[in-house]
């Protein structure tokens, strides 16, 4: 694997590639049916074979886990269901050794309701922690102060009888928001980040990163339109006050002087904001803000050629000048790329992998991505996630694109041990597993274990730039740097690019890797390839 030494000009998150891992799912090691860090360090050795480059861990800090992890009751204590300070550490050591970066979810916009801090504030309206979160009297009528509602539905805000007013949560009640306007809350997370950069970790993915300051007049969020994008209109209001603040860069700003006294730090933002002008400026100047801000459209958008075109092409154009994208297909919150984009047809899955795998950016596969995994379905009475919870059957939550990840098909799916019953059901074994997908030459997994290897070995592929290039057909093709072409059939019909000369290096159809190509590139439906100069994309063991 090349280290990133071997890469002077770029930082390591920016010619390599990001692996979400959601540890309660990945690999259990104590045989209590949730994965933990001792699963983890089992399996780097699977990231190491894969070639990722950096794995970024969903919350392991202590929580009660009303939301998962992300009620953050410690921030710099281990979650003692996922592990100890020690298993970190060995984590850390072993990820060391192998090549690999960690990077850990930060979630400062709200903690637990069982965080000392909280329990204080409520305590009474006189506690010296009263102003770390957003408290506010009620309105006229006696309800909540305006009319926010929460990203998971409901008031924003719940009254604390004894004090006789409403804090303000942005998700559950059990996740009050902290106020970003207090110096001491700054402070503080200056200190939780210190100390995360100091026990060695590459960076943080921060949790909804555009909300965490709120209109310090708290006035009423404009009703949505019918212009509008659907989930606003489905909140019935815009988020103009309550987030997507513009003081917000001020506080990303502090936090990216501050990650650069360790150069090569990772700032990549939960960035769920629209339109695409909003999301460039969470860059900042292309240096002084976020490395990484995460394109929403881009993963909503249906696996079309025109959409997705589209998207890229308006980042592209957007982004200040240094700056550099991330796509990611897949997370713990939206159903799987396998499933939401390909609807389980399998030629489209390998398509959505090329497609993520080879644009300019930096691609973010979630677990089970490799192998194609489809979402599971979760039966009623099995599902934990409190989404799902409170709205089934209208909506079944996220806990379809948050079962174990299956690495064999036997008794316990290699994730936890046989016999016992995981957090989660697991999915069909014997359909998706790592073990199978390895021992077969043409299966996803080596798909994308060789587009990985490719995209190391060539500069254009994870550093080249991004010219969108005409197709005569359903596809969409673009030029990476200035010898690599990467051509996608997006529909059934054949799609054609002229004037493309060298070999394929790697394609979906894997019997077309090494083939000539000499002007006219001719793609059947639902296919993808890679074409440049170089050799084949045969990776060695
Ligand atoms: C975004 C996280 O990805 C999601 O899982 C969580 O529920 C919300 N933020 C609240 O922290």
């Amino acid at each position: 694997m090349t280290s990133p030494a071997a890469h002077p000009e770029s930082p390591w998150w920016q010619h390599g590639v990001l692996y979400q891992v959601y540890v309660r799912s990945f690999a259990d090691s104590d045989g209590d049916g949730v994965g933990d860090l001792g699963g983890v360090i089992d399996r780097l050795d699977h990231l190491r074979w894969l070639g990722v480059d950096g794995v970024w861990l969903s919350p392991i800090t202590r929580s009660p886990n009303a939301d998962w992890g992300y009620d953050v009751s410690d921030y710099v204590a281990i979650e003692p269901t996922l592990g100890t300070p020690g298993d970190l550490d060995r984590l850390m050591d072993e990820a060391r050794r192998l090549g690999l970066q960690v990077v850990m979810d930060l979630v400062p916009n709200h903690t637990s309701d069982q965080h000392p801090w909280f329990v204080e504030s409520r305590s009474s309206r006189r506690s010296a922690r009263r102003d770390w979160y957003v408290w506010a009297d009620p309105g006229p009528d006696g309800g909540p102060p305006n009319n926010w509602v929460s990203s998971f539905g409901g008031p924003a805000w719940t009254l604390d009888e004894a004090t006789g007013q409403y804090y303000l949560h942005n998700h559950l009640s059990q996740q009050p928001d902290l106020n970003w306007w207090n110096e001491e809350v700054r402070r503080e997370f200056d200190g939780i980040i210190t100390t995360w950069l100091d026990r060695g970790v590459a960076g943080f993915r921060i949790d909804v990163c555009n909300v965490i300051i709120k209109d310090a007049r708290l006035r009423d969020n404009p009703p949505a339109t019918q212009d509008d994008p659907l989930d606003v209109q489905l909140f019935g209001q815009r988020p103009v006050f309550n987030a997507n603040r513009p003081e917000v860069h001020d506080v990303i700003r502090r936090w990216r002087r501050l990650a650069d006294r360790h150069p090569g730090t990772l700032l990549m933002g939960e960035t769920p904001v629209e339109p695409v002008s909003a999301l460039a400026a969470y860059y900042g100047d292309g240096h002084d803000e976020l490395d990484l801000a995460m394109d929403f459209p881009f993963i909503s958008a249906p696996l079309e050629a025109p959409a997705m075109r589209s998207i890229v092409g308006d980042l592209e154009s957007a982004l200040p000048d240094g700056a550099w994208p991330v796509w990611t297909g897949s997370n713990h919150d939206m159903s799987r790329l396998a499933t939401r984009w390909a609807g389980g047809d399998a030629a489209k899955v390998r398509v959505a992998l090329v497609l993520l795998l080879c644009l300019r950016g930096t691609p973010v596969l979630y677990q089970g991505d490799e192998i194609g995994l489809p979402d599971t379905d979760v039966p009623q009475d099995r599902l934990r996630d409190p989404l799902g919870v409170a709205y089934y059957p209208a909506y079944a939550g996220r806990d379809g694109m948050r079962t174990p990840m299956p690495w064999r098909d036997a008794p316990g799916g290699g994730f936890t041990a046989p016999g016992v019953e995981p957090w989660l059901p697991s999915g069909d074994l014997a359909r998706c597993n790592v073990e199978d997908q390895r021992a077969d030459p043409g299966s996803v997994l080596n798909l994308v274990r060789d587009l990985l290897a490719l995209r190391r070995r060539t500069p254009d592929l994870h550093g080249g730039s991004y010219t969108p290039l005409a197709v005569e057909g359903p596809g969409w093709a673009w030029r990476r740097g200035d010898h690599h072409t990467v051509a996608v059939g997006m529909g059934d019909g054949t799609t054609v690019l002229e004037g493309v000369v060298g070999r394929v290096l790697v394609g979906t159809d894997r019997g077309r890797d090494g083939e000539t190509v000499d002007g006219r590139l001719s793609l059947h439906g639902w296919e993808a390839v890679v074409v440049g100069p170089g050799p084949t994309g045969s990776t060695p063991d």
